[in-house]
């Protein structure tokens, strides 16, 4: 068939939504948006700045000269940020520990948002985050929410910081994402929250196969019956 779906995958820090999304998209030869990414990308300037992080006038003073792309690259998508690229950078810790302050903020939500509706415009699309399916793409053909233990996520996140050669006690990962977790639920404007017509998966006990197979079923159901 030629239908295609807007796809929208949330859930807390680490439970493997661009792990998945990014292997879906491949095979639905759909268009990955990391929304994480486009918060990130904003925090790094925040901090190259100087700008305070809960600065909002200033923030959403520099959001017009403010440009966000993505590329496709090997073995990732490369993002881009006033045409640099940033991949790497927006992964550092002190953007990790900063991000969820910046999210909070309306006025970077609101245009941040907007270009994340543009994207998702042609349908054709997976995108994640912690908004979508309730805010971004509230009428979205399929929701997901991606679970999983705190420890479980705090060793997915230790096994990727050792392959970079970063060695974060588990300790402290696991009260890193509680934080996270913790702002990015409890803020005034889109807080993270499972949508009422969302489907949550539980990958705690699941490998990364097994979930995509589970959402390719869901998004072949969609296509044959609508
Ligand atoms: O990959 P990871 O779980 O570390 O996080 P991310 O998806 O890269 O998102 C980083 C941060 O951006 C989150 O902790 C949220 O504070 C914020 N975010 C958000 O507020 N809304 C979204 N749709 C996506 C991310
Ligand atoms: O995007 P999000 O922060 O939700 O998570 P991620 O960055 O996709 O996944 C964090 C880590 O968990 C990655 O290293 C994945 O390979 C791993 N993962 C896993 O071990 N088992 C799964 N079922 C899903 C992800």
């Amino acid at each position: 068939s030629t239908k295609k779906l807007q796809v929208a995958i949330d859930g807390p820090a680490s439970a493997g939504k661009s792990t998945v999304a990014k292997l879906i998209a491949k095979q639905f030869g759909y268009v990955y948006c990391d929304t994480g990414a486009m918060y990130r990308s904003i925090t790094l300037k925040v901090i190259q700045e100087g700008i305070k992080l809960d600065d909002e006038p200033k923030i959403v003073s520099i959001l017009d000269n403010t440009t966000i792309g993505f590329e496709p690259g090997q073995p990732q998508q490369l993002v881009f940020l006033d045409h640099q690229d940033v991949t790497n950078q927006i992964r550092s810790e002190q953007v990790t520990n900063s991000v969820s302050t910046v999210a909070a903020l309306p006025g970077v939500r609101k245009n941040l948002v907007d270009q994340q509706r543009k994207i998702a415009s042609h349908g054709g699309v997976i995108m994640d985050g912690r908004d979508i399916g309730t805010t971004v793409l509230p009428n979205a053909n399929l929701k997901i929410f991606l679970v999983a233990s705190v420890s479980e996520r705090a060793e997915r996140r230790f096994k990727d910081n050792a392959e970079k050669g970063i060695h974060t006690p588990l300790k402290e990962l696991a009260a890193e994402i509680e934080t996270r977790d913790y702002k990015d639920s409890h803020r005034k404007v889109s807080p993270l929250i499972k949508a009422s017509d969302a489907i949550e998966i539980n990958t705690t006990q699941m490998s990364i196969q097994d979930v995509v197979t589970e959402i390719s079923k869901l998004m072949k159901n969609k296509l044959n019956n609508g």
